[in-house]
């Protein structure tokens, strides 16, 4: 099982990257072969008109997967852009990628409505899904670490493998057996099979799937053997070029930001994973509490108190117990119960700044765990090409 994701280079990261996507990766590298990419690409489809922005994040984002204990003996580190197997994946699944399937990918317009400052009417960011469809089929990926905003371009992703697989995938005596085995059923129930398996294979109509389960079992006259073809057959048969990836959803809370809302840069609320000790504190002693709590002898509620989010990610169920009674008697103050916090940040942010700046210091180095990776990745992509060029019927001499 191969395991693949990507991040784009927009910034510093967070404690927010750190929690929901960084640690997680880690335990993954233990368990399966893992690439890891700057998805820079991506980037491009947002920040087209401020490119500057990747390259002053490429390398510290780079630095800060290391740092956060990403290990490149194990992992595969790679930027996308330098493996142009993806663009050339992308442009052919584009071929076959109904504009439709595109259209209604929650994102799309989520995204466009979000960034209202941005043009996003470009046919880069319509193709962005797409690309990602790219990233993973290349590295014939079955596990794809994401969140939750994620999960539709994963399903994408599937669909898009499925009729790549239906139209190129098909062995000849397979089909010509499947075939056989439909005019067993009757002019009448065999173009129902036949249009049912369209509309599952090419549009991802699962009602269609049931539908020809259904009329399959209530067949009398075809024997077992063809019945068995005719139920493979039905969900594109014949032989997978590129397989279907599964989204594995990150279970980690949300990470909360200083406001209360999720972190997120757009927030303006986040603590970087290189915030300086001293920012750390400043941040979190001027963050708000619960505005009822206008005197120090006003007893709180934390369950109206951004600082109480964190309690939940930092504090075992002792020091919770002591925030809960604390706060609503007014026995603790504010300034005390963020010092938990404050600590536990410090805490876990030191051995990542620590190893950030002797990582930092020889950028060379990193370069050539990029170089290195971009190799590996390469290799992997470029198997995947070939069959998919062979399939196509793209390798002319
Ligand atoms: N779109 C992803 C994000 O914004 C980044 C990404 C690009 C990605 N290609 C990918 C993630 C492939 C997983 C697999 O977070
Ligand atoms: Fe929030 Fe803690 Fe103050 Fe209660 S004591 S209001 S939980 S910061």
């Amino acid at each position: 099982m191969r395991v693949l994701s990507g991040m784009r280079p927009t910034g510093r990261l967070h404690l927010g990257h750190y929690h929901g996507v960084l640690k997680n990766w880690v335990k993954l590298q233990t368990e399966y072969e893992c690439f890891f990419f700057v998805a820079d690409w991506h980037a491009l489809t947002t920040h087209y008109e401020d490119p500057q922005i990747m390259e002053e994040s490429i390398w510290d984002m780079v630095v800060d997967w290391l740092a956060a204990g990403i290990d490149s003996g194990t992992a595969t580190l790679f930027i996308q852009s330098r493996i142009l197997s993806h663009a050339e994946l992308h442009v052919l699944l584009s071929m076959v990628t109904p504009l439709s399937w595109l259209e209604r990918v929650p994102s799309y317009k989520d995204q466009q409505a979000e960034l209202k400052d941005r043009d996003l009417l470009t046919y880069g960011f319509l193709g962005y899904p797409l690309l990602q469809s790219a990233d993973i089929l290349a590295y014939r990926a079955g596990i794809v670490p994401v969140g939750e905003d994620q999960v539709a371009h994963v399903e994408l992703t599937r669909e898009i493998a499925r009729r790549f697989n239906h139209l190129y995938g098909r062995e000849p005596d397979y089909e010509n057996r499947a075939e056989e085995a439909i005019k067993k059923m009757g002019k009448k129930n065999a173009k129902l099979y036949r249009d049912l398996r369209t509309a599952y294979l090419e549009q991802g109509n699962h009602e269609a799937l049931d539908t020809a389960h259904a009329l399959l079992e209530r067949q009398k006259n075809i024997a077992l053997g063809d019945k068995e073809r005719l139920f493979g057959y039905l969900e594109g048969g014949g032989k997978i070029i590129l397989p279907e990836p599964k989204a594995l959803l990150t279970l980690a809370p949300k990470m909360p930001g200083l406001d209360g809302r999720k972190m997120s840069k757009s927030y303006n609320n986040v603590i970087s994973l290189r915030e300086p000790p001293v920012e750390v504190e400043k941040k979190f002693r001027t963050m708000p509490t619960d505005p009822a709590r206008v005197h120090r002898s006003d007893p709180g509620n934390p369950d109206k108190c951004p600082v109480w989010d964190f309690h939940l990610i930092y504090s075992d169920g002792e020091k919770k117990d002591w925030v809960q009674k604390g706060c609503r008697s007014a026995k603790i103050g504010c300034l005390e119960c963020k010092q938990v916090i404050i600590d536990a940040v410090l805490a876990e942010l030191k051995p990542i700044q620590e190893r950030a700046a002797e990582l930092s210091r020889d950028p060379l180095a990193i370069k050539n765990i990029i170089a290195e990776g971009c190799k590996r990745a390469q290799a992997t992509a470029e198997a995947t090409m070939a069959e998919v060029r062979d399939a196509i019927g793209l390798n002319y001499s």
